[in-house]
């Protein structure tokens, strides 16, 4: 595989095209960004955890039958995946209540939902990415029924199967943000699955171990990327 010309920059991570016409090369950043791009910084080695640990979650998915992007780590910054056409939405999973649901409905952060909630955003930086539900993705052609049913079903699963990796990691598994795409008519799971993408709560002091922590300056940012990467690593080499 040979690594050719940038095809995207994003926030996070950088996208190349390779000598495979159905793979790309993502490269992930130490940039930090919230609020939609209006702060700005750097997370010392975030880019080399983040690529790491999305690499353990990727696999132990697959294990399951969660059909993902990932196809090879490379080094500490890259990773090899299936080019994918994207669906324009974020899906977002939650368990406990934090950041814009606890706005939205008025409520404290930290309070345990009785099942879990999935919604969707319409991926626009401009509009800042807006809550939307499924008749607006279906009426404006961001993705059909089944993709909409399929993506719901897999982010529940998605669910499972990390809460149970990160409750053995002594994390609570607070919500995340996921991205699908489609290749070859199929919905397969894109981006990546990281501290930048999760809230993640230490189980019993309830310390955020997050983005969270860089979103509100709350400090020992990389030391929590670190600390999340530690644990779960730990938990996935003995299993
Ligand atoms: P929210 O409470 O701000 O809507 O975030 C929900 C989850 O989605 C949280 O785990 C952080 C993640 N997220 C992203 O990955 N990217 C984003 O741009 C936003 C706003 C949230």
């Amino acid at each position: 595989m040979e690594k050719r010309e940038m095809l995207y920059e994003g926030k996070a991570k950088k996208v190349f095209i390779t000598d495979q016409a159905d793979q790309y090369l993502v490269e992930y950043k130490d940039d930090a960004t919230a609020f939609n791009g209006e702060k700005k910084g750097q997370i010392e080695d975030k880019g080399v955890i983040n690529n790491k640990l999305s690499t353990l979650l990727f696999k132990e998915l697959e294990k399951v039958g969660v059909p993902t992007h990932f196809i090879e780590l490379l080094n500490d910054r890259e990773m090899l995946v299936k080019k994918l056409k994207m669906l324009p939405l974020e899906v977002v999973v939650r368990n406990i209540t934090a950041g814009s649901l606890a706005k939205r409905l008025g409520t404290d952060e930290g309070v345990v939902l009785s099942r879990p909630v999935v919604e969707l955003y319409y991926k626009d930086d401009a509009l800042g990415d807006p809550f939307v539900n499924e008749s607006h993705a279906l009426a404006m052609g961001w993705a059909n029924i089944e993709e909409l049913k399929e993506v719901q079903t897999l982010g529940l699963k998605i669910n499972e199967v990390l809460q149970k990796i990160m409750d053995q990691a002594g994390i609570l598994l607070v919500d995340f943000k996921l991205e699908f795409g489609v290749a070859d008519g199929k919905i397969l799971l894109g981006d990546e699955i990281s501290p930048d993408t999760c809230r993640f709560w230490d189980k019993d002091t309830k310390e955020k171990l997050d983005k969270d922590r860089f979103r509100r300056d709350l400090g020992q940012v990389e030391e929590a990327y670190i600390e999340v990467y530690r644990r779960v690593s730990g938990v996935l080499v003995q299993a």
